[in-house]
């Protein structure tokens, strides 16, 4: 006869089995409030939010007041993290010298903890030509500072940049290049010699708009998968091998890098398998090119690959990590994302790498590039007490418990609107649910009308902020008519921050988006009243309803 607490603690075990049924919970989360913030307005406010968003916000959620909003701000996973109470302690450490503060050395250390020990250095106190770590305020910074020196590096190679595109490339390829040159956000022809390609599976907007800033043209390779919304195919964010070969066979001289992004935020915050990581860096080294990360999620990647990919259920996520970022030359990371800070950044280049090889100087111009814009290349842009965030918060992110509640969370939303019939990209990403405002709004729809932008115009009246990703952020205008993007792309996405909702509040999101759901056929078009030929325009633009 066993003991009766044998009994119940076998029981309990069994329960924590049926953790996926839907709504029943019987493992609690592994963290507990430290602190709250109660709400400034109740979501009974609805007037009042319809006078904000008309006459102060032009319809455009990012110019929405945050503390009038008293549901789920979904704006974005970016900078709006709770950070832990070992994060706010480790703060208070924080060294603010001005040069060569005590949290820059400890950051080079917990780097080779985190991503590898690649990514250490001999000569680990010596800053300068030499710098592996290149500290900046935010992502874009980052990307603002790197293809600025590429560009710079490759103005002086005296390529036979006049050669019309190969008609070898694959047609599908060479045509979306074509576009792509054809047109620059500034007005002026990207395509102007010299022209360079940087290939991903998808550009982020900024990455993007930096890009084609410095002239050069970023092409995205997205896998078929992706392209053909299969819903069961786990990395939907892999880049396409195919198209990579055949750019690199054909074109190799004009394309200085190729860049991955994971997770593949624009592509639905979808993984990358370690197989794709594997064999574009196969395919890079066959001809010479350096590999680089845009690393912003790339624990929540290592945990679909801990998952999904076959051999690796039994790893751990740093070891995933390490192999993840062993087969780069370099990446940059927005550290708001799985920094898991509110501010910071980084661009990582490795010592031995292929992009060291290939640009010697690179790393030095770059510390003086930080001098210039950030601040010493040992605080970059950020206080002391920041540094102190993000090296805890990097020891935070690749912990198992902590992936577990935070991709099963959004998981569980995506879920929760699945059963309401809310049509979205499956299977869900790391960060973020994204609707399907094609399939949303039917055939009927017209693109001009934009309705995806009076959607989350209304769901703000109901009290939440979600935020288009699609035709209007992603598209163009011609002068007369809106252009989608190429592939088409038109999602509204609810981007969860980490650690700061229960799954009571995005629930309530899950609520309003049904109610909007079910009666869409009144949900209008909208008018652009302004910004339609900005450069990233759905930051600044205005609109009303028509
Ligand atoms: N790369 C990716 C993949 C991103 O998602 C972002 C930002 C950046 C680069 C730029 O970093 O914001 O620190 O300057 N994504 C945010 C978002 C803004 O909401 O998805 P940043």
């Amino acid at each position: 006869m066993p003991d009766v607490t044998d009994f119940f603690i076998e029981k309990f075990h069994k329960n924590l089995d049926l953790e996926h049924e839907l709504s029943r919970y019987y493992s609690p989360r592994p963290y507990r409030n430290a602190v709250v913030r109660f709400r400034s307005c109740s979501i009974h406010d609805f007037e009042a939010r319809r006078e904000i968003l008309i006459r102060e916000a032009g319809l455009n959620p990012f110019l929405f007041r945050a503390d009038m909003i008293p549901g789920c701000d979904l704006l974005s996973d970016s900078g709006t993290t709770t950070m832990t109470m070992e994060q706010w302690s480790a703060m208070l450490l924080g060294d603010e010298a001005y040069g060569s503060n005590a949290g820059y050395f400890e950051l080079k250390e917990q780097v080779i903890l985190t991503f590898g020990p690649s990514w250490g250095q001999d000569k680990s106190l010596f800053v300068g030509e030499n710098e592996n770590v290149f500290i900046f305020h935010q992502g874009r910074a980052c990307e603002n500072a790197f293809f600025t020196i590429l560009s710079r590096e490759l103005r002086k190679r005296k390529s036979d940049s006049k050669r019309k595109l190969s008609n070898e490339l694959l047609p599908a390829l060479k045509a979306r290049i074509e576009t792509k040159m054809g047109f620059h956000p500034g007005g002026h022809v990207a395509s102007e010699p010299p022209f360079f390609i940087i290939p991903s599976n998808s550009h982020f907007d900024t990455t993007e708009g930096n890009i084609e800033d410095k002239n050069l043209i970023p092409v995205n390779l997205p896998c078929r998968e992706h392209i053909e919304k299969r819903e069961d195919f786990p990395f939907r964010g892999n880049m396409d091998l195919e198209e990579l070969e055949s750019l690199l066979e054909h074109e190799r001289d004009r394309v200085p890098l190729v860049y991955l992004t994971v997770t593949n935020n624009t592509g639905g915050g979808q993984p990358v398998s370690l197989a794709n990581i594997g064999k574009i860096r196969e395919i890079t080294k066959k001809y010479g090119v350096p590999f680089f990360l845009d690393a912003c999620r790339f624990a929540e990647n290592a945990w679909f690959i801990q998952q999904k990919e076959d051999g690796y259920r039994d790893r751990a996520i740093r070891e995933i990590v390490h192999e993840m970022f062993g087969h780069a030359d370099g990446f940059h990371i927005s550290l708001k994302k799985d920094g898991l800070v509110n501010i910071g950044g980084a661009v990582l280049i490795k010592d031995d790498g292929d992009f060291t090889r290939a640009y010697p100087r690179f790393r030095g111009e770059l510390t003086d590039y930080q001098i210039m814009t950030e601040g010493h290349p040992t605080y970059g842009g950020l206080a002391g007490r920041d540094l102190m965030g993000v090296i805890e918060g990097l020891r935070t992110v690749t912990r198992q418990e902590y992936l577990d509640i935070r991709i099963r969370q959004i998981e569980r939303f995506g879920e929760r609107l699945v059963k309401h019939g809310i049509p979205i990209v499956l299977p869900t990403g790391g960060n973020a649910v994204y609707i399907d405002m094609d399939r949303f709004f039917g055939d009927t729809a017209r693109d001009e009308d934009l309705k995806a932008i009076a959607f989350t115009a209304l769901l703000l009246i109901a009290g939440h902020r979600l935020c288009e990703l699609g035709l209007y952020s992603f598209g163009r205008y011609d002068g007369s008519k809106e252009i989608p993007p190429d592939p088409r792309l038109n999602y509204v996405r609810a981007a969860v921050p980490r650690l700061l909702y229960e799954e009571r509040d995005l629930f309530s999101t899950a609520e309003a988006i049904k109610l909007l759901y079910d009666n869409r056929e009144r949900i209008p078009g909208v008018n652009v009243d302004y910004g339609r030929n900005l450069k990233l325009r759905h930051f600044k633009s205005r609109f009303s309803f028509k």
